[in-house]
């Protein structure tokens, strides 16, 4: 039997990186996959590609940052895939540059997706699981909620709000048995970085891949994801930091 088999898996951003990668790694061990993210052409492709190698998925347009949006996605999943055992936060922006002068509007999206947006889905999902007595949430951080550097001071914020408010889960939840995960990765190769178009922030970044040469593919994080969920019920993987290994910071 494979390692996930029956089980029902949440994952918000799942139309791209490392989303998707979970999604398909999830799905490849065996488990249903509700998708969510705010492009649907994406998600229901995935979902499509799944369905047809025989998984079970199910694609739900959802802008995380919209509470109704949020709940209707964790809603939708327990009751259109028969359950719900695990909610993978994963859909994130990182925008960079100095804080003086930047377009505050990055960071009230910053804090609205990574922040808010994680909140909402953990709040709608936690009754179920606390009900079942099971369950996982996977909350995806960044090496950036460990260590913090100029010209990322709100991501790091928001990633370091992230790490820290895993742990307060993991003890609200821990006699409950639900297990709360953070991931931590560091450069992984997505769509992330794409975002930026400050030229400092894009040249720093450039000279940060060629220091590191082999930067971290999506599937790298999937596989660490599966392996949090697919652990005895007795077992809870509290925190992994994943780097390339060239990363030096
Ligand atoms: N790549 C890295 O180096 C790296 C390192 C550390 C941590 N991370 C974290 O990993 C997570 C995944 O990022 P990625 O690297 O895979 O980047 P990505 O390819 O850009 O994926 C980000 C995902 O977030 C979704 N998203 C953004 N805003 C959303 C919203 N309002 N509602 C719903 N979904 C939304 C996007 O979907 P739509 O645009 O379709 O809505 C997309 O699926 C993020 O939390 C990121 O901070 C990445």
């Amino acid at each position: 039997m494979s390692s996930l088999e029956g089980r029902v898996v949440a994952i918000t951003g799942a139309s791209s990186g490392i989303g998707e990668a979970t999604a398909l790694a999830v799905a490849a061990e065996g488990a249903a996959v509700s998708l969510a993210a705010r492009r649907v052409d994406r998600i229901e492709a995935l979902a499509e590609r799944i369905n047809g190698e025989g998984g079970r998925a199910l694609a739900i347009e959802t802008d995380i940052t919209d509470e109704e949006q949020a709940n209707a996605f964790i809603s939708r999943t327990h009751e259109e895939l028969g359950g719900l055992d695990a909610l993978i936060n994963n859909a994130g922006v990182m925008l960079l540059g100095p804080v003086a002068g930047a377009p505050t509007e990055q960071w009230r999206q910053m804090l609205d997706v990574n922040l808010l947006g994680l909140l909402y889905c953990t709040h709608a999902a936690l009754p179920i699981l606390g009900a079942q007595g099971s369950g996982d949430i996977v909350n995806v951080a960044s090496v950036a909620g460990r260590i913090a550097a100029m010209g990322s001071g709100v991501y790091n914020m928001t990633k370091w709000g992230v790490v820290g408010f895993s742990e307060a889960l993991r003890q609200e939840c821990a006699l409950a048995n639900v297990r709360v995960t953070a991931i931590e990765p560091g450069w992984v190769a997505t769509e992330l970085q794409g975002h930026n178009d400050n030229p400092l922030v894009v040249e720093r970044m450039n000279k940060m891949i060629e220091a590191i040469e082999k930067v971290l593919d999506p599937e790298d994080i999937a596989r660490a994801i599966v392996f949090a969920l697919s652990q005895p019920p007795h077992v809870s993987v509290n925190e992994m930091l994943i780097r390339p290994t060239k990363s030096a910071r």
